[in-house]
């Protein structure tokens, strides 16, 4: 007898303690798919907002949270080739991630490299991908250029220090404890910068490390940020000439950038899509994996091994992640 399906369950847009965790059918292969039995789901910032229904897209209700799984292939639809049952592999779902197993086509199943643990594989496409997304198609980085981190010490920030580092960028990370600095040190960055001081101390020490690593006039080259608010505002000022704005997310709000401060310095500021971008060039997003896959084994990219959660804490993980006690990634384990 197959085990009953858990999966964590959004019924209602609002706080994430409401969610539930449900007993569901389990939900029949059709032509192309394979089942999925997870081994550990990845929890991102976004998760929270579309429980909340604050992302853009409003998903039908109830809707099971969760977008990126690894796990082990158990069973096949008959005419599945190039996977096969038993193997280990990871998969970006959209939705539906947050559950012991998922069923999903096998386009979207990707064979997970010894490389990886289950916990890696499970939490690193959406961090990985977006920094690689933004920095290398994006920002057009070089070697020897400086970047400043900002949320350098989880998710999206913290793989941008890992790929810029690789890539021989001299990186500076800003974040708000002492574990999520070291992390990010141990990561690649040559320095590091409390995130909690007042933002225009952030700025001033972003520029001076700018000025010690050969940065451009006045700053450094890059800042990504996936914070945003009055620190994300603040720290535009702290680009050199030509410097690049990298617009990442908004977890403390949306910036209002000056635009004195664009024009000032010859700046630029650059949006970052890759959610929207990767639905519409699946073939370019591959390559981008194929290559952050072929960086992790060789050794030269890191992902950070999650801190990891029992399914039914879905709710306790989400809270933590928002509440910024998190340093690196968040896996939900069924
Ligand atoms: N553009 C894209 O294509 C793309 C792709 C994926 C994700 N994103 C976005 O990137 C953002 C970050 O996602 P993530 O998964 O990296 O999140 P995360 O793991 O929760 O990291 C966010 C970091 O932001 C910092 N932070 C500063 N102020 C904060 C506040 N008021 N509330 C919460 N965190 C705050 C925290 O670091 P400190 O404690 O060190 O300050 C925290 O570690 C989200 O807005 C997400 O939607 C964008």
């Amino acid at each position: 007898m197959p085990r009953p399906v858990a999966a964590v369950e959004c019924r209602a847009f609002g706080p994430v303690d409401a969610l539930v965790v449900a007993e569901r059918a389990r939900e029949p292969l059709t032509a192309g798919q394979v089942r999925i039995e997870v081994a550990a789901c990845g929890v991102n910032f976004v998760d929270a907002l579309f429980v909340e229904g604050r992302y853009q897209i409003r998903p039908p209700l109830p809707f099971v949270p969760g977008s990126e799984v690894a796990g082990r292939i158990v069973e096949a639809a008959p005419d599945v080739d190039g996977v096969a049952v038993g193997e280990r592999v990871f998969a970006n779902v959209g939705l539906g991630g947050y559950a012991s197993e998922v069923v999903v086509a096998t386009e979207q199943v990707v064979p997970l490299p010894e490389a990886l643990t289950d916990g890696q594989a499970a939490t690193f496409v959406q961090s990985y991908l977006t920094a690689w997304f933004a920095l290398h198609e994006r920002a057009r980085i070089t070697a020897g250029e400086t970047l400043a981190v900002l949320g350098a010490g989880s998710g999206v920030g913290l793989a941008a220090v890992d790929v810029a580092s690789a890539a021989g960028l001299a990186v500076v990370a800003v974040a708000s404890s002492a574990d999520k600095r070291a992390l990010a040190e141990r990561h690649g960055a040559v320095a590091s910068i409390d995130g909690s001081m007042a933002a225009a101390e952030v700025k001033d020490a972003i520029r001076s490390f700018g000025a010690e690593h050969d940065g451009p006039s006045g700053g450094v080259h890059h800042l990504y940020d996936p914070v945003g608010g009055e620190l994300g505002e603040t720290c535009l000022r702290a680009l050199g000439e030509d410097g690049q704005y990298l617009v990442i997310g908004f977890v403390a709000g949306i910036p209002r950038l000056p635009a004195n401060q664009v024009l000032l310095r010859n700046r630029r500021v650059v949006g970052v899509d890759w959610g929207a971008w990767s639905g519409r060039h699946p073939d370019r997003n591959r390559a981008i994996l194929d290559e952050v896959v072929a960086g992790i084994a060789a050794g030269d990219l890191d992902p950070v091994e999650p801190v990891t959660y029992p399914l039914a804490d879905a709710a306790r993980a989400l809270t933590d992640l928002g509440r910024r006690v998190v340093a690196g990634k968040v896996a939900l384990v069924p």
